[in-house]
């Protein structure tokens, strides 16, 4: 058992993501017996909260019984102080500096004998939790880095997407971090990356010899990664507005997906190995084309009950920020040459569902001539299933053929296994130094090569946005876009 003294320190502690996303995932870890047994975290941020405020945002978003919560509360406390003078950060580390003292007099436990004779307690782990527009993590960097950060320390530091706006702002913001931190100090965190069905991607793709078999473009005619949103900006129109919908999944969220199914194999599972072949198959990836993309912005609905993108009050009139974007990407090496991965995303549409459609050649058998293809299809949400579409003899005595689903579906096959939120998953993983589920500097370079061209086209206003009514499937052309431009065929008799 590890006898480390763990410091959580969440910046932007009085701010929405810490409170929907942060307190619960770190809560999670609490309740599951997760978090080192000698942790305290500490919340930072510029309001001037009690510690009664404190502690509501903290429990608003969590579940447990009140001992519990109780408990959790006693390993947490909050300071208040600005982003950028240097002495609020000195009081922020003596805050925590006292923390680690009382951790050094709590009683260690082991789990063998033998282990005392070793160590009393371990190593100190600093965890510096950004929880902050991205205006800010620059300054709290190198605030830290003056203020807080002592080298005897093992000290990890956590941001969240946006990275940057575009590739040269992206390389601007990773030159200013790595002036304070290594890259081994450095967690990139994409949610998608602790999400489960994420994870299972590559299980899926390399222990079963029915799909490392198949998996390129001798039995692959394409593949489809599709995001889809019933709600709007809702409130958020202002960071919506100045991203779009490229820079707010595709960039991130999808590209990592695109990049795990299409990776050759790596040579290990460890974190550099995986990050190393993910980060290689995004280098065959020319930029997407303008003329290979269809975008939309959403308008009112139809029955006028939902507004459209431009009535958000925090939206500009003239606006000109895609919220839907279908986009065509080709891999230029031997396995993918010819197969185009199709990405989708859009908001304000009709369902909820993020999944992943691999779509098979034409059954090559003369006995069968006219048969749909095979599918298989990885729904990342909202209900975690694997299903492949197949065709099958219609029962009965005739002799007709029907198109069928295999389905594993998780909450139904795995009743008593829990799926664990995203971002407890993640926190997890920076505890443990695992760097396996983020994004390194490397990849997120490729990504941002991949999209800006585009984007800037987008920027500068050489896009035309068709229209689409908030709750519909999205422009006119967006169903038959893979059919278009992705071999893709309907998979019916
Ligand atoms: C975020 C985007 O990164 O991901 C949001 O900023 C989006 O616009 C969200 O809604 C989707 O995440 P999830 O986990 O709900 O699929």
């Amino acid at each position: 058992e590890k006898q480390d003294i763990t410091s959580i320190i969440v910046f932007g502690a009085s701010g929405d993501l810490a409170k929907k996303k942060t307190f619960p995932a770190l809560f999670q870890l609490y309740k599951s017996n997760l978090l080192p047994k000698h942790t305290r975290i500490h919340g930072y941020a510029r309001t001037d909260m009690s510690r009664e405020e404190f502690e509501k945002r903290v429990t608003s978003n969590i579940k447990g019984t009140p001992a519990l919560i109780e408990a959790f509360l006693s390993h947490c406390n909050y300071t208040h102080g600005s982003y950028s003078q240097g002495e609020d950060f000195e009081r922020l580390k003596a805050v925590i500096t006292e923390g680690e003292k009382d951790m050094q007099t709590e009683p260690v436990e082991f789990a063998d004998e033998n282990d005392k004779a070793g160590r009393l307690i371990g190593n100190r782990l600093r965890v510096y939790y950004m929880a902050l527009p991205p205006s800010a993590f620059t300054m709290v960097a190198s605030n830290i880095k003056a203020h807080v950060y002592e080298p005897d320390v093992i000290n990890h530091i956590v941001i969240e997407k946006p990275f940057g706006f575009d590739r040269d702002t992206s390389k601007e913001l990773n030159m200013e971090l790595s002036r304070h931190f290594k890259e081994s100090e450095i967690f990139r965190t994409d949610h998608y990356l602790g999400k489960e069905m994420v994870k299972n991607i590559i299980v899926l793709r390399f222990a079963n010899t029915f799909y490392s078999a198949s998996w390129n473009n001798k039995y692959i005619s394409n593949i489809q990664i599709t995001f889809r949103e019933p709600f709007g900006t809702e409130g958020r129109g202002g960071y919506f507005d100045s991203f779009g919908i490229i820079r707010d999944v595709m960039q991130n969220h999808l590209i990592q997906v695109l990049s795990i199914l299409a990776m050759e194999p790596p040579k290990s599972l460890d974190a550099e190995d995986i990050r190393d072949c993910k980060a290689e198959v995004l280098r065959y990836i020319p930029p997407v084309k303008l003329e290979e993309t269809l975008l939309g912005q959403y308008v009112a609905s139809e029955d006028g009950t939902k507004p459209g993108y431009k009535d958000d009050p925090t939206v500009p009139k003239d606006s000109n920020t895609p919220t839907f974007a279908a986009l065509v990407l080709h891999i230029n090496n031997d396995r993918w040459r010819g197969v185009p991965f199709i990405m989708k995303a859009g908001k304000a549409v009709e369902s909820a569902k993020v999944i992943v459609r691999v779509q098979f050649k034409d059954a090559s058998s003369k006995l069968f001539p006219d048969v749909s293809r095979d599918e298989l299809i990885i729904r990342i949400s909202p209900t975690e299933s694997i299903y492949t579409k197949n065709v099958v003899k219609l029962p009965g005595l005739g002799n007709k053929l029907a198109m069928s689903a295999l389905e594993l579906n998780y909450p139904n096959v795995f009743q008593d296994r829990m799926i664990p939120e995203p971002y407890a998953a993640l926190l997890l993983d920076v505890i443990g130094n695992d760097h396996s589920n983020f994004v390194r500097e490397d990849e997120l370079d490729e990504a941002w090569r991949i999209f800006t061209p585009l984007l800037h086209q987008i920027d500068q206003g050489k896009a035309t946005l068709l229209p689409y009514p908030y709750g519909s499937r999205g422009p006119a052309g967006s169903n038959e876009f893979p059919t278009k431009f992705g071999n893709y065929k309907a998979t019916t008799l």
